[in-house]
């Protein structure tokens, strides 16, 4: 299994996201992940639809968005309409989960459903044929830079073995916290998509710190 990297816009300078766009890319990145947050269901604010438009014109690699907003049902096509490739929605945000997996699959991207600290890998039990992806948060959403919770190891275990039995093996992406001092753990419970903000763009240099995710990934990879 592949261990794919998307370095996190979140932590890089917003007044130069087109740099950072080339920084992922250089870096050998697999995707740009993108938090798109509205202030309701997470109390920051970041980009809509307009900015992802953007991104998606100034890069060659998938867009991977990751929407923290509430009733994401209601503005989720305008994300598609944008460009996004790979669309996760939280189920704690929405009650038309399986509505929305549905209309993201029907505008052609990848449909995800992220789930909080405290929602058990059940919560997704029901919705295994719906989904290309599942979202393993381990901080809570809303910032970057905190501290890596270390229960979610075992969560994608967990996530990955319900999965296998359902018969729906689907990539599991983690999000938040990880460095190169947990990306072998995670890699060797399952974590196919490792989502890195601060470890890539808060390093010194990012495109090294790309590859050298990449490269702790690989210790915990079973092959
Ligand atoms: C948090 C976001 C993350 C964030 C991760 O709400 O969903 O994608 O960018 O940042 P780091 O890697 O710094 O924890
Ligand atoms: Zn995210």
């Amino acid at each position: 299994m592949k261990v794919r990297i998307a370095p996190s816009l979140l932590a890089a300078d917003f007044a130069r996201l087109s740099e950072a766009l080339d920084v992922a890319a250089d870096g050998g990145a697999d995707l740009v992940h993108v938090d798109v947050m509205d202030g309701r269901f997470v109390p920051n604010l970041t980009f809509g639809p307009a900015v992802v438009a953007a991104l998606k014109r100034a890069s060659r690699l998938p867009l991977d968005v990751h929407l923290m907003i509430e009733n994401p049902e209601e503005t989720l096509e305008r994300y598609i309409d944008a460009g996004a490739d790979w669309i996760s929605v939280h189920v704690e945000a929405t009650r038309h989960l399986q509505r929305c997996l549905a209309a993201i699959r029907k505008g052609g991207a990848k449909a995800g459903a992220v789930l909080n600290p405290a929602t058990p890998v059940g919560a997704l039990s029901e919705s295994w044929d719906d989904l290309d992806y599942a979202v393993v948060m381990s901080v809570n959403p809303g910032r970057g830079g905190q501290p890596f919770l270390t229960h979610s190891i075992d969560k994608v275990r967990r996530l990955r073995d319900e999965a296998r039995a359902a018969g729906g093996a689907l990539p599991i992406e983690v999000d938040g916290g990880v460095d190169g001092t947990n990306a072998a753990s995670l890699a060797s419970a399952g974590a196919e998509i490792l989502v890195a903000g601060t470890s890539v763009y808060g390093q010194a240099d990012p495109r090294r710190a790309i590859e050298t995710l990449r490269a702790a990934a690989r210790g915990g990879v079973r092959v």
